[in-house]
């Protein structure tokens, strides 16, 4: 199939092994190579992650591919945005998934990749067979990129821990487990909202006045946690704050929370409610903690999280 890429005056690769003809050359003149994986629909977040790769590398790739694996078939893969032509689509998905693939999980045949015990946590919890699909495509779209550096945004910081820890149990070497970098998140100067390609779903209003309150709630649970209190009620006092946002729009958008938790990043396990920082930090002073959440503003799904302690130890680089 021969599919025309639109003009541009950065080199685009049709194919695996026109990219691989390339990467030889990089490799042949000891060029270090920084990647940005992405769905497309950019943003100043994804920005974000290629000014970071080209201060650090010689030569950046990104990728765009719409990644079917990693949508249930409930989910809003056929309304995603997409701003590339959809003939360039197509050969994406052509390339990635040469027999297809479907979104049943059950009648999928072929590799995929699974971190265990770290995919039903957190946002694994509301989409079961979310993280195969990112980690299987992910470990295609590595060995045939071939990256020195990779570069994920804090956003997705459930996604960004796994796949340093997909590239450490696979002893992969482009990227080393050390270069998979996480970029935090870049945010709307005004309102702080996680900047995310979904946010394209959300009316004016629901932008600028309900959805921060995502953020804002997690703000919350943060100065909780400083102040002393209990894993339960930090939580609690993020709620409070989406119910204040709730009765402040009074049914004119329907807001409701998927979860919002404290998880250790090492294990993703859920932080005990009774505990309390002094408590979590006893025998490892700044240990980290993940606080994170997903909520739906009207019927769109929002994630946020805020990483508490010593982030440089999650490889969240500023
Ligand atoms: O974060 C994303 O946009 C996707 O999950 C990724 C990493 C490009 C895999 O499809």
């Amino acid at each position: 199939m021969s599919t025309e890429l639109p003009p541009s005056s950065i080199p685009l690769f049709p194919t695996v092994a026109k990219y691989r003809e390339w990467r030889q050359k990089a490799f042949e003149e000891n060029k270090s190579v920084g990647f940005v994986a992405t769905m497309g629909a950019l943003h100043e977040g994804h920005l974000s992650l290629v000014r970071r790769s080209l201060a650090q590398n010689d030569l950046t790739v990104l990728s765009i591919f719409v990644n079917p694996a990693q949508f249930a078939p409930h989910e809003d893969l056929a309304t995603y945005p997409r701003t590339l032509p959809g003939d360039l689509a197509l050969l994406e998905a052509l390339a990635m998934y040469p027999g297809g693939i479907t979104q049943d999980v059950r009648a999928q045949t072929g590799t995929f990749v699974e971190v265990k015990g770290f995919g039903h946590q957190m946002e694994g919890a509301s989409r079961p067979t979310f993280f195969r699909g990112v980690a299987t495509v992910v470990t295609k779209l590595f060995n045939a990129v071939q990256p020195t550096r990779a570069y994920f945004g804090q956003k997705d910081i459930q996604q960004a821990v796994l796949l340093r820890r997909l590239a450490q149990d696979l002893l992969l070497s482009h990227p080393e487990p050390r270069n998979v970098v996480i970029v935090p998140t870049a945010r709307d100067p005004h309102t702080s909202l996680a900047l995310s390609s979904r946010n394209a779903y959300l009316a004016p209003y629901e932008r600028e006045n309900v959805a921060p309150a995502l953020y804002a709630a997690l703000c919350a649970a943060e100065a909780a946690w400083g102040a002393g209190k209990p894993k339960a009620d930090c939580v609690g006092c993020a709620r409070a704050v989406v119910a204040a946002k709730e009765e402040e729009v009074g049914g004119a958008v329907e807001i409701r929370f998927d979860y919002i938790e404290m998880n250790d990043p090492e294990t993703f396990d859920v932080v005990p409610d009774r505990v309390t920082r002094r408590e979590w930090e006893q025998e490892d002073a700044e240990r980290p903690v993940i606080l994170s959440g997903a909520m739906w503003v009207g019927k769109t799904r929002l994630i946020d999280n805020i990483v508490l302690g010593d982030k440089s130890r999650l490889g969240i680089v500023d």
